[in-house]
């Protein structure tokens, strides 16, 4: 006598799932920044802290434009990457202006491409249940309707911990927000080598440097640099803004403007 059949029709068809330890890393390389990476060491431990170890799954680097959100979230992901097995993917919302593109945008960075009749979502949560791997949402504040995709993503994988940068926080419950702020500025009146020390002097040398090979921060030009920072309150953005002028114009010269 024949068995009777143990195919179960209203199961849908397995999706061919490629297992954990046959694929490589989900994730492409992070987006490579154009310029050096200057200090903010402080921030970055302070960063690290409630996601090494511990049950924290979102955190949101908060503050203005320009502040240097993208920067830290790009440089902590490059720290953190090597612990998540499958890597780390980077979507930004200003190249993803709607809710509903975030989720595909998402399956992209992840490759993970729509086959058959199964739903993107549904293929990404199928694919990825088990991934392991660190999710950087940049710009979140254009597009504030996508924070239920954050939670979908927080929902359907337990093993990924999503890092948004955003000029407000996400509210979502678990959320841990940590304001970027401005860089450091000594005063004026401080030896060289302290203000050499400074993060927004730094950021001032360096890109000085990129606009003008032979600028060197000197004891005279370095109070004229910290007072610079202290006009533009640290940010980060416009102090790179001032610093390129230093092809036309001195320090002291770009202050008495
Ligand atoms: N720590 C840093 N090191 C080097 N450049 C920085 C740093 N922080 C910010 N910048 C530069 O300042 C500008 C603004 O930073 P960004 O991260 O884009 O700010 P936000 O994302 O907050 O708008 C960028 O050109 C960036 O490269
Ligand atoms: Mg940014």
């Amino acid at each position: 006598m024949s068995e009777p059949s143990r195919v179960d029709h209203t199961r849908p068809t397995p999706l061919p799932i490629v297992p954990m330890t046959d694929r490589e890393r989900l994730s492409g390389p992070l987006p490579a920044p154009r310029s050096s990476f200057v200090g903010r060491t402080k921030e970055i431990a302070e960063l690290r802290r409630p996601l090494d170890g511990s049950d924290v799954r979102l955190v949101t680097l908060t503050g203005p434009g320009g502040a240097g959100k993208t920067r830290a979230a790009l440089r902590l992901a490059a720290e953190l990457e090597p612990g998540y097995a499958d890597g780390a993917a980077f979507i930004s919302l200003a190249a993803h202006p709607r809710a509903d593109l975030v989720l595909p945008a998402i399956a992209q960075a992840l490759g993970v491409r729509q086959t058959g009749s199964r739903s993107l979502s549904d293929q990404l949560v199928i694919a990825l249940r088990d991934a392991h791997f660190l999710l950087i949402v940049d710009n979140f504040e254009h597009l504030l309707a996508a924070a239920t995709v954050i939670s979908t993503v927080l929902d359907a994988f337990p093993a990924v911990t999503v890092l948004v940068t955003s000029r407000t926080p996400v509210r979502l419950a678990g959320e841990h927000v940590y304001a970027i702020q401005p860089m450091t500025v000594p005063e004026a009146g401080t030896s060289l080598a302290d203000l050499a020390e400074a993060d927004s002097i730094q950021l001032f040398a360096a890109r000085a440097r990129a606009a003008l090979a032979n600028f060197r921060l000197t004891a005279t030009n370095a109070p004229d640099v910290a007072r610079i920072c202290h006009r533009v309150d640290g940010l980060p953005l416009a102090i790179e803004l001032a610093a390129a002028r230093v092809t036309v114009l001195s320090p002291a010269a770009l202050l008495s403007r």
